[in-house]
């Protein structure tokens, strides 16, 4: 965990842990000069950690990570997970290949999965929406810098295009 100064706000939020700058915290400043530490701990939502299983999760390390922080835990990694899968309402099989060797298990390393580039492209996306654009936006009655996350657009629905908020924006469809 990183110390923080006294005067510092954290927001907890995953977002932070798409930086592809090496720190596991990402530094925003305040219109009014106040620091803004955006520390990449938990997600929000305590998803049940069954969905996990152990031999999933305990590689010696990451073996193919070309977004998230090559020295990410195995908690952030959980965290991570749990919140796309909460996030677009799919399971961790949509993003992720079997393995070519045991096709009953998973291979999390493996990019056979065309989602998971997707899904790349989507976590630099956000992460560029949040460090370019919202931390540059000057929050004129919060203390807090609200950043985007999957979430944001997708709504707990796979393609955010879908039912999630399609016919709501447009009332003539
Ligand atoms: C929305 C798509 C998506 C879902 C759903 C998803 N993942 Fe991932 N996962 C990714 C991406 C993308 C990466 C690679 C990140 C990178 O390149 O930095 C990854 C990486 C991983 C890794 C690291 C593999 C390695 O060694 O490089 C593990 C372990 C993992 N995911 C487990 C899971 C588990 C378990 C679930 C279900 C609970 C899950 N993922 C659900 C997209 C997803
Ligand atoms: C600014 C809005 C926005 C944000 C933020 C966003 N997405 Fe998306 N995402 C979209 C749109 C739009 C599509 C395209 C849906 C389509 O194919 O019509 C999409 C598609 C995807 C797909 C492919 C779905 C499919 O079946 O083709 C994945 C996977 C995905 N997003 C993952 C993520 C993840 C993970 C995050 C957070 C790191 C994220 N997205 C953040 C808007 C967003």
């Amino acid at each position: 965990m990183v110390k923080l100064p006294p005067n510092f706000i954290t927001t907890i939020n995953q977002a932070s842990l798409f930086s592809t700058h090496k720190p596991s915290y990402t530094m925003f400043i305040h219109h009014r000069k106040k620091a803004i530490v955006l520390i990449a701990v938990t997600g929000f939502v305590a998803v049940t950690i069954l969905a996990f299983s152990p031999i999933q999760m305990q590689p010696e390390k990451f073996k193919n990570l070309k977004v998230l922080p090559a020295d990410i835990s195995f908690k952030q990694m959980d965290d991570t997970m749990d919140q796309f899968e909460v996030d677009l309402g799919i399971q961790c099989n949509y993003c992720h290949a079997h393995s070519r060797e045991n096709n009953r298990k998973m291979d999390m390393a493996s990019d056979d999965n065309k989602k998971k580039d997707i899904a790349r492209d989507m976590m630099r996306m956000t992460n560029e929406m949040n460090r370019k654009y919202m931390a540059n936006i000057p929050h004129a009655d919060t203390v807090k810098v609200q950043l985007i996350t999957c979430n944001t657009c997708h709504r707990g629905a796979a393609k955010p295009t879908d039912k999630s908020i399609g016919t709501g924006l447009n009332p003539h469809k």
